[in-house]
């Protein structure tokens, strides 16, 4: 699969991790940088992770700050993304399931690198749902016509 990956500085050493064993396991990995801890405004890494994923660049994005939050909030500004902010591999399941998730968000400052593999396993391993999830992930694509049924 080829996976696109983006941080801020506050993420590099996990993007690096990920990224080397990301290729390790047989993917193409497009590492979208920063890469160096020179500080850095995750929104910009965000909308190129975004862009690269919405455009097909990529069949998935892993974006990571320290939190996870910020960047998550860039990425999702893209109506061609969605992106789960998840800590554990319950969530990173469940945004394939129910969201179709093209992207997870995680923050390096709150888990550790064996949770962020575990992560990122789930997140490449589920496929999506599909049935009544169909529906309501179409809706996230066409908010100004989901806004008329509710
Ligand atoms: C950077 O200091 C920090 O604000 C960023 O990595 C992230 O946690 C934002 O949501």
């Amino acid at each position: 699969m080829r996976i696109a990956i983006a941080s801020d500085h506050a993420a590099v050493a996990m993007k690096a991790e990920l990224a080397q064993w990301l290729a390790e396991l047989g993917h193409d990995v497009d590492d979208l940088g920063p890469n160096s801890t020179d500080s850095v405004d995750y929104p910009d890494f965000g909308y190129k992770l975004a862009d690269h994923v919405a455009s097909g660049k990529a069949e998935r994005g892993i974006a990571i700050c320290g939190t996870g939050i910020g960047i998550s909030i860039a990425v999702n500004r893209n109506p061609g993304v969605r992106c789960g902010v998840v800590s554990e591999p319950l969530s990173a399941k469940l945004t394939r399931e129910h969201n179709d998730a093209n992207c997870i968000a995680m923050g390096a400052r709150l888990i550790g690198i064996e949770m962020a593999k575990a992560c990122v396993e789930a997140f490449l391993n589920t496929p999506f749902g599909g049935d009544r999830h169909v529906r309501r992930v179409d809706k996230l694509s066409n908010p100004q016509t989901s806004r008329q049924t509710a």
